[in-house]
């Protein structure tokens, strides 16, 4: 699947001025992935918003404040010395859906690769998928997250763990899915640096 000696700037440069689903009419700006490529933990959302559009980076909007609140709260909370930076994140597409819709199968399948290949190249000690996209795209369920979340599973012999999509997490009943997420979070960031 993966090329030999692959790497982030060898995938991106492969992505180019990419055409290769629909989602790319729409697009202002591709977002590849943003954090650290030598990083143990890789964050997997679903698609770039509007700001992320915009700016060509993952998690820039009010999602994505949230999702740097809590790696940073959890990892200071937890005497776990990293913040957002030290980590990688990414989507399963790259560029917006129209409306902010979730990405249909075909787009999924034809930018998945390039996830994989990002994941193959960091070879993180683990993955946190974020929400529901995330899991499917890469555990292959269609299993929501409320039962995919809380036990770990695998993505090519990496452990993963699903929680919820921050986005989700923002809409204010969510208050038991929050801690919900405190817990996954904690979880992962132990297992991969104590
Ligand atoms: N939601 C996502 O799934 N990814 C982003 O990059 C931003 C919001």
């Amino acid at each position: 699947m993966a090329p030999e000696n692959d790497s982030l700037p060898r995938i991106l440069e492969e992505i180019g001025d990419c055409t290769r689903c629909k989602l790319h009419k729409g697009r202002t700006k591709l977002v590849f992935g943003s954090g650290n490529p030598q990083t143990k933990l890789v964050f997997v959302g679903e698609g770039p918003g509007a700001d992320e559009d915009a700016q060509g980076l993952p998690f820039v909007g009010r999602a994505g404040q949230l999702l740097t609140q809590m790696i940073d709260g959890t990892a200071s909370k937890e005497g776990i010395p990293i913040q957002r930076p030290d980590v990688y994140i990414c989507n399963v597409v790259k560029c917006r859906p129209p409306e902010n819709r979730a990405p249909e199968p075909d787009e999924m399948q034809t930018c998945g690769q390039f996830l994989f290949r990002q994941l193959m190249a960091i070879q993180p000690r683990a993955i946190c998928a974020l929400g529901s996209t995330a899991a499917k795209a890469l555990l292959g369920t269609k299993e929501g997250v409320t039962k995919l979340r809380g036990k770990w599973h695998k993505w090519n012999g990496i452990p993963l763990i699903v929680t919820y999509h921050p986005s989700y997490l923002l809409r204010a009943y969510n208050v038991a899915a929050k801690r919900e997420a405190w817990e996954d979070l904690k979880k992962v960031l132990h297992y991969v640096y104590d």
